[in-house]
């Protein structure tokens, strides 16, 4: 394991538990890569893996970022195509419950993160202490909407009680947020997700959603980091 510098408390739990995922990955596998700032702990860690010669794999990436950091770490890329099924995924998480249930695309890659999570044999999750909740709902839900369905997107979640909020970009916040595809993001603010299975049909059918961030019956493992401790939760 590498030892990044300086790290807040919840920035080593990220990088402890994407630490310990290398321990799932096997010579030979094909890996769905994850975003975000813990899934790019992972990278990280698997590229320095591949690089020493201790690990010969192949990846595909859910998001542009996550495929730069990948190339930049040395490990080989494979474009998405027909059949193409990934032995072992890992990823982050916004929110993990009891469950294994996730909310997802905090980085705005739910969709590209969901394709991947759906073609893996095993979807494995790295986390920091603070997405394990007894309850999702906290988090806000990231929806992809097409850009020319969003007043009605708008309209529809707000009538489901989401509250929604167009989500503009971090780093420049007079523009809006766009994922890779070119759509907009949609952060809605339920109060708690008591019923998110009964919720994902209803964002689903929305004329527009292209996909939204809850993520149920996928993952199979987490790992989650609580100081010095990874902890493992199986579905
Ligand atoms: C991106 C995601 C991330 O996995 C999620 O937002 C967690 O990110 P981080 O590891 O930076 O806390 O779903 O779309």
């Amino acid at each position: 394991m590498s030892t990044p510098g300086v790290l807040s408390p919840l920035e080593k739990e990220k990088h402890l538990a994407a630490a310990a995922a290398l321990r799932w990955v096997r010579d030979g596998m094909l890996i769905g890569l994850g975003t975000g700032s813990t899934a790019a702990y992972f990278i990280t860690e698997l590229g320095a893996a591949v690089r020493a010669g201790q690990l010969r794999v192949q990846a595909t990436a859910t998001s542009l970022a996550s495929e730069t950091l990948a190339r930049e770490a040395g490990i080989p890329l494979v474009e998405p195509r027909r059949g193409l099924r990934f032995d072992l995924t890992v990823d982050g998480a916004d929110e993990i419950d009891s469950q294994l249930r996730l909310v997802k695309g905090g980085g705005g890659a739910l969709l590209r993160e969901k394709v991947i999570a759906t073609a893996s044999d095993y979807l494995l999750i790295i986390a920091d202490s603070s997405k394990a909740v007894p309850q999702l709902g906290r988090f806000p839900l990231p929806l992809e909407v097409v850009p020319f369905a969003l007043p009605w997107v708008m309209d529809a979640t707000a009538a489901l009680g989401g509250a929604p909020v167009l989500r503009r970009d971090k780093h420049n916040p007079a523009q809006l947020a766009h994922s890779d595809q070119g759509n907009l993001l949609v952060d809605c603010h339920f109060e708690q997700l008591t019923e998110p299975e009964q919720l994902a049909g209803q964002l689903q059918a929305i004329p527009g959603v292209v996909d939204h961030g809850l993520f149920l019956g996928l993952a199979r493992a987490a790992l989650v980091a609580h100081g010095e401790q990874v902890l493992v939760l199986r579905a």
